[in-house]
């Protein structure tokens, strides 16, 4: 009889843990328990590795194999558990060194023939191993490239159980197998649209640009047909490349999340556009067992457009009031809390009203007054209050196509340049602030002492304020962008100009 140990890793958000795996083989009845609060997929798990290790040709001992996963406390989800609960096993009972299996770190879920499938959440996964001082893993072969993305691990790919059992000395031939590879879903949105496809539409155009240079949410409304989709799809291109832990952050999630990272990390921003049928476990994360990251959190470090905003629910919608706050999301359960980033750039589009004609022009509105009152107060106001940029966007005429025809237009390649330059020179006056970009700056900061700006330069914003046309929140948010829009121009500081466009760019529909 035997006992062997090796390390497999759960994860629980983002942050993961070492799980030790030991087994134990008994002269008791025939049989093999799982113990250590596995989930209901992880106690299939004796199933799987029973058949997978018998098609393997190393089948398992015919005594009583018990299996713990320890610390016991800690929630265990997934098939991802396989790998290390066959070896454990085999190990056990000599078939493989007990010194070899002891020293590696197992991913993987058994195929019942004996082959090892790709696993969500490598990525997270072996990070955690390396940080706790492991240097070796062993992951399933169709998961091989995103696990040496990790610097500074030894990581040995497998194709199946038999040659993980070879690896770790087990006497027996190799059977070469049709490896399973696979599957990664291209990101969503393969190739930026250029903003340079956008006619006419001076003021969206520049919102978009201010958006990204300073990192403000937007709103943006408008009648059917204006370019409010064409728009909000063009925001991701304007943003700079993900710096190495945002890369790190994004690429861990997709890896969460199922979809595959291929050979590279991430690096530009990602764009989640929810359909508005949304519930607030796809919004924000959740689900039963393993817990899932949602669309808020995929959107981390990249854009969340939320089109048609005002049909999403209204408790999907609220539910993005904590991470617009504070920049992550945790999700409770009764034995565990998960955390997710998401800090995303907000953007949201409506139609002014319920059949979207309201202020258009050429056709008639047919709302009844009250319908088209309550269509954009769905969506509430503590969560307008974040939003910097609310902008009216209108349909382009056809003068305005004709006009545009020969003026040179701003294309995202150059606007990025600008949006870089601008973002470096707001971290730079922050520097000694916890912030980073306009958008995060309070509004009695921006009204202090070291950066307060002149009176002439204020002047038309504090008659705004003073004839009740803008509240005081209304007046912070025309301040920092502001900010931005002198950050964006290249000026040390804003002038009357900078504010007098700042006003207008959040004209929009509160104040
Ligand atoms: N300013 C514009 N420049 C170029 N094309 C535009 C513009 N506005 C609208 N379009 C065209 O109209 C189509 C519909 O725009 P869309 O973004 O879907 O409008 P909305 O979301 O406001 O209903 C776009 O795909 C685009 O081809
Ligand atoms: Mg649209």
């Amino acid at each position: 009889m035997g006992i062997a140990r090796t390390h497999a890793v759960a994860l629980l958000g983002l942050t993961g843990a070492l799980v030790e795996v030991e087994a134990d083989i008994s002269a008791q009845l025939p049989g093999m328990i799982l113990i250590g609060l596995p989930d209901a997929a992880l106690s299939q798990a004796t199933q799987r590795v029973r058949a997978a290790a018998a098609n393997s040709g190393c089948p398992l001992t015919v005594h009583r194999l018990t299996i713990n996963l320890s610390p016991a406390a800690l929630p265990k989800h997934g098939a991802g558990f396989d790998l290390a609960i066959a070896l454990a096993c085999l190990a056990a009972d000599s078939t493989i060194s007990q010194v070899s299996v002891g020293k590696v770190v197992h991913f993987g879920e058994l195929a019942l023939d004996g082959r090892l499938r790709p696993t969500p959440g490598i990525l997270p996964g072996v990070m955690t191993a390396a940080r706790l001082g492991h240097t070796t893993v062993m992951v399933p072969i169709g998961n091989e490239a995103e696990a040496r993305l990790v610097p500074d691990i030894r990581v040995i790919g497998v194709a199946s159980l038999r040659d993980a059992a070879i690896w770790h000395g087990a006497n027996l031939p190799t059977i070469p197998v049709e490896p399973i590879l696979a599957t990664t879903v291209p990101s969503s949105l393969a190739a930026e649209p250029d903003l340079a496809d956008v006619i006419g539409n001076d003021d969206a155009i520049l919102a978009l640009q201010i958006a990204a240079a300073g990192g403000h949410h937007v709103f943006l409304l408008g009648p059917p047909g204006a370019g409010k989709t064409m728009l909000a799809a063009r925001l991701p291109g304007l943003l700079p490349d993900l710096d190495p832990a945002s890369s790190l952050e994004v690429s861990s999630l997709r890896s969460l999340s199922g979809l595959g990272l291929g050979d590279a990390l991430i690096t530009r921003p990602p764009w989640e556009a929810p359909h508005h049928t949304a519930t607030a476990a796809a919004m924000v994360g959740g689900g039963n067992g393993q817990i899932r990251p949602g669309a808020a959190s995929q959107a981390s470090h990249g854009v969340l457009f939320l089109d048609e905003a005002p049909e999403f629910a209204s408790p999907v919608l609220d539910a993005l009031r904590q991470p617009l706050e504070s920049g992550w999301i945790s999700i409770h359960r009764a034995n565990a809390v998960a955390h997710f980033p998401a800090s995303f750039q907000l953007v949201m589009a409506a139609n002014p009203c319920p059949c979207g004609q309201y202020g258009a022009g050429d056709l008639s509105c047919t709302c009844p007054p009250n319908a088209r009152r309550r269509y954009l107060a769905r969506i509430s106001g503590p969560l307008l209050d974040r939003i910097d940029i609310q902008l009216n966007v209108k349909r382009i005429t056809a003068a305005q196509l004709r006009l545009a025809a020969g003026t040179q237009r701003v294309t995202s390649i150059s606007a990025r340049d600008r949006v870089v330059a601008a973002r470096a020179a707001a971290a730079e006056r922050l520097g000694s602030t916890p912030w980073t970009v306009n958008s995060q700056v309070p509004g009695p900061w921006l009204r202090g002492a070291p950066v307060r700006l002149a009176p002439a330069c204020t002047a038309g914003l504090d008659r705004a304020l003073e004839r009740g046309g803008i509240t005081m929140r209304g007046y912070d948010r025309v301040l920092r962008i502001a900010w931005t829009l002198a950050d964006y121009d290249g000026l040390t500081s804003p002038g009357a100009d900078q504010v007098g466009q700042a006003l207008y760019l959040r004209k929009g529909m509160t104040s």
